[in-house]
């Protein structure tokens, strides 16, 4: 009885075997690539560092959350049809007014000069809001009322992607 015996010279592997090794060889390197992702490896932050005083920051940071806050009472006023209330807390809490009652002149020498013209873009902006807002009472241009906000809104969005503070 002849041994069996495997042979010396394995035949090629088959197209089905092939495409089944290149699928896994896929597969591991889709994994590779996104398992650091799926754990939570946070992207690369590439926002400018901005160190200010402790009680400073703090103090920038409770502003930030109270723009937040007017934002939304704002837009919530418009909604109503509120349009000189939505002015008054645009003017009193976002404004040049804003500014001055926040403490932004005591502020801005600890920031660079980009985010100082954004955060100055930002305060006139929402003056401008005002304005429209107080117009929107008379004529009902609520478009121009909302693209105003949205001109606030996208200093907002200006800041936040290029500076952070901690
Ligand atoms: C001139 C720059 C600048 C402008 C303008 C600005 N922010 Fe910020 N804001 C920051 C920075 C810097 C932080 C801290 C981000 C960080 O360190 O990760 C921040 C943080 C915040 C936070 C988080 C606060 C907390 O307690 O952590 C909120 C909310 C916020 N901003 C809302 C707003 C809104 C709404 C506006 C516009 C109406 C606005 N900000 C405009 C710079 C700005």
């Amino acid at each position: 009885m002849a041994p069996l015996m495997t042979p010396r010279h394995p035949r090629r592997p088959s197209p089905a075997r092939r495409a089944r090794a290149c699928l896994a060889l896929a597969l591991t390197l889709i994994l590779a690539l996104a398992l650091p992702n799926a754990l939570g490896a946070p992207p690369a932050d590439e926002r400018e560092l901005v160190e200010l005083p402790a009680p400073m920051r703090a103090h920038m940071l409770a502003n930030m959350r109270d723009h937040l806050a007017a934002i939304e009472t704002v837009s919530r006023l418009l909604a109503t049809g509120d349009y000189g209330a939505a002015a008054d807390v645009a003017e009193s809490r976002l404004g040049m007014s804003a500014m001055q009652a926040h403490g932004g002149r005591h502020m801005a020498p600890h920031m660079p000069e980009g985010m100082r013209a954004i955060g100055s873009a930002m305060h006139r902006a929402a003056s401008r809001f005002a304005v429209a807002a107080r117009d929107a009472e008379v004529d009902d241009d609520l478009g121009a009322a909302f693209a105003g906000l949205a001109e606030v809104m996208a200093q907002c969005v200006a800041c936040h992607g290029a500076y952070r503070v901690h």
